[in-house]
């Protein structure tokens, strides 16, 4: 499917985002605060104690992804509990810049068609800090996330869709909506999603954001 086909279903799925309003992104990062604070979980203590104080937004360039064509199928897949953050993100997405870690080389090309992020908080989103990051993370359906590892610590909150999740050599789990998901500094995990698209929220924190995940061999 072309980037012009995957934006047309969106712009189908999200009328907003057809252009008749702009995407208010102070408001999807005050939803994004908001969730991580109404969970009330431990793991994310440090993250929302790194949590940078509202600042101006810097601009960023738009940039599409073949993975958005899943946009419409992760806000049919939303429950209750986290709908508004992704109706907000939904609303957003064609003005945020998506981007890819990995090369075609390292991870295959049917993956790169599969899978993209958007970062909300971090070295280069609108919000701006060095030392947490934060961001969407999208990865379509019967997609495997394969083994990788990183010195970052990381949270992952699935948002919509469901997946299944690996860390370390423990067992594959299904984590639904609204689960928080922690890896420590360095453990490796993986995912992979089923007959539905994976909308996960991400979180790392490191005094080097500048690292790169690496996959397992
Ligand atoms: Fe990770």
């Amino acid at each position: 499917m072309s980037l012009g086909a995957a934006a047309a279903l969106v712009a189908a799925a999200c009328p907003a985002l057809a252009g008749e309003r702009d995407p208010d992104t102070g408001k999807l990062i005050e939803r994004t605060h908001a969730l991580m604070k109404s969970l009330r979980a431990a793991a994310l203590g440090p993250f929302l104690a790194d949590w940078p104080l509202a600042n101006e937004l810097r601009p960023v360039v738009p940039s599409a992804l073949p993975v958005l064509r899943w946009l419409p199928d992760v806000k049919a897949n939303a429950p209750a509990r986290t709908l508004e953050l992704v109706n907000e993100l939904c609303r957003a997405a064609t003005m945020m810049s998506w981007r890819r870690t990995y090369t075609a080389a390292e991870i295959g090309a049917a993956f790169l068609e599969n899978y993209g992020y958007s970062e909300i908080v971090g070295l280069s989103g609108p919000l701006a800090s060095e030392r947490i990051a934060c961001g969407f993370l999208l990865l379509g359906p019967e997609t495997h996330y394969p083994r990788h590892r990183h010195e970052a610590e990381e949270v992952y909150i699935p948002l919509a869709g469901t997946a299944f999740w690996q860390q370390g050599d423990g067992r594959w789990r299904e984590r639904l909506p609204g689960t928080v998901i922690h890896h420590a500094s360095h453990e490796p995990h993986a995912m992979r999603t089923g007959a539905h698209a994976l909308l996960a929220l991400y979180l790392w924190r490191s005094a080097n954001l500048h690292q790169r995940s690496q996959l397992d061999r």
